[in-house]
């Protein structure tokens, strides 16, 4: 088994940057991003060359280091598509000098650059707080030192949390079954090692055989680009399917479990995930196969009732229309392209986090392991 490329890095001292993997050129293109500004971070986020719910949370977090070192240019916001209406709200704190000015300009910016995953706001938040006490007390170069400690921290921990996910999911994949996964949930996904892709990691590395179905996950193709590649390199049994497949793949019985990532779950247990997450959670209830999510408690945002208030990022109509390197349909055709969508609780069997498994998925059951 080789080692995974690294899915983002700071490079350097409080001074320095981010190095990211860029997704985008998965998995002919094994190559590097520098980004030195936080535009160039937050570009990096809304064009998925980092992607995924923790590891958008990492990048913003080092994004946010970038930013209060560059020179104070007024940050351009994207009010229409701002996390604001979820966990965490635009200007959480007075602004009493200019270092306090810039952090909130930096992290209110960094926070329109994707709207569905909670990790982003989380850790924003979390990076703001890791400060706000000290911010008329400190120097700007003891801050930014301080705010780099936590960004490496988040991402250190974010480690820790995926390895622990894996153990406590292992168990559910049995010898010989089939395991079907949709999108990215994997090490690219998060620091390192990946959600419920750490589960079939984990699995594996106790010696179980099992076969993994990769829903090919249009339009972006993640499962395909990313998930193949990622278990292919960890020598699981990998098929690729194209989205449309799944129900067949169920009905000739190959599949005995679904385990996807999520990118927010309300206090209810509804997750947002990758678009057709929803749909291969109905596949699979009609099947009678237990369908698993597994995230870290980063991606629970408790202060939504339920998945109706999930806010459902819409992406660029030519990822549908030109998506496979050439337009693929007609000249001003409509597009409806949303890029999440959400499964109701009752069709999740469990969640798998880094505390254990919710089971049954019921709001009390989820506040007594994330609270
Ligand atoms: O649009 P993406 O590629 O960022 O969507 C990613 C997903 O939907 C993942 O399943 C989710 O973020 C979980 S990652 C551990």
């Amino acid at each position: 088994m080789s080692q995974p490329p690294r899915t983002i890095e700071w490079i350097g001292d409080a001074a320095g940057f981010v190095r990211l993997l860029d997704q985008t050129l998965l998995p002919t293109q094994v190559e590097y991003r520098d980004c030195r500004t936080v535009e160039e971070v937050w570009e990096a986020i809304r064009m998925l060359r980092v992607r995924g719910a923790p590891a958008i949370g990492i990048a913003a977090a080092m994004g946010v280091v970038v930013g209060v070192g560059q020179a104070t240019a007024p940050l351009a916001l994207e009010g229409e598509e701002s996390g604001v209406r979820g966990m965490g709200q635009t200007g959480m704190f007075a602004p009493r000098n200019a270092f306090a000015e810039r952090l909130r300009e930096v992290t209110d910016y960094l926070r329109t650059s994707r709207p569905t995953a909670v990790n982003l706001f989380w850790a924003l938040e979390r990076m703001a707080k890791h400060v706000e006490r000290h911010l008329e007390k400190l120097p700007a170069e003891k801050l930014r030192g301080m705010l780099l400690e936590e960004a490496l921290r988040i991402e250190e921990e974010d480690r820790g949390i995926c390895r622990a996910i894996g153990a406590h999911g292992a168990a559910l994949v049995g010898e010989g079954q089939g395991v079907l996964t949709h999108c990215n949930a994997g090490g690219l996904a998060t620091a390192d090692y990946g959600t419920a892709l750490a589960v079939m990691f984990a699995a594996a590395e106790q010696g179980r055989k099992f076969a993994v179905f990769a829903d090919e996950t249009r339009p972006l193709l993640q499962g395909a680009r990313l998930t193949a590649w990622e278990l292919q390199q960890r020598g699981i049994d990998v098929t690729l399917i194209c989205d449309n497949m799944a129900a067949q793949v169920m009905r000739e019985r190959r599949v005995h479990l679904v385990i996807t990532g999520a990118d927010r779950i309300a206090a209810n247990g509804d997750t947002a995930n990758k678009i057709g997450t929803y749909g291969v959670a109905l596949l699979a209830k009609a099947h009678g196969i237990p369908f698993y999510v597994a995230a870290p408690s980063s991606t629970f945002d408790l202060s939504l009732a339920s998945g109706d208030a999930i806010p459902i990022e819409q992406r660029d109509p030519r990822e549908i229309t030109h998506g496979l390197g050439r337009q693929i349909a007609p000249d001003g055709i409509k597009v409806y392209n949303p890029a999440f969508d959400v499964t109701p609780a009752a069709l999740i069997a469990g969640i798998i986090t880094e505390k254990g498994i919710i089971r049954p998925v019921r709001e009390e059951k989820i506040r007594e392991m994330i609270t």
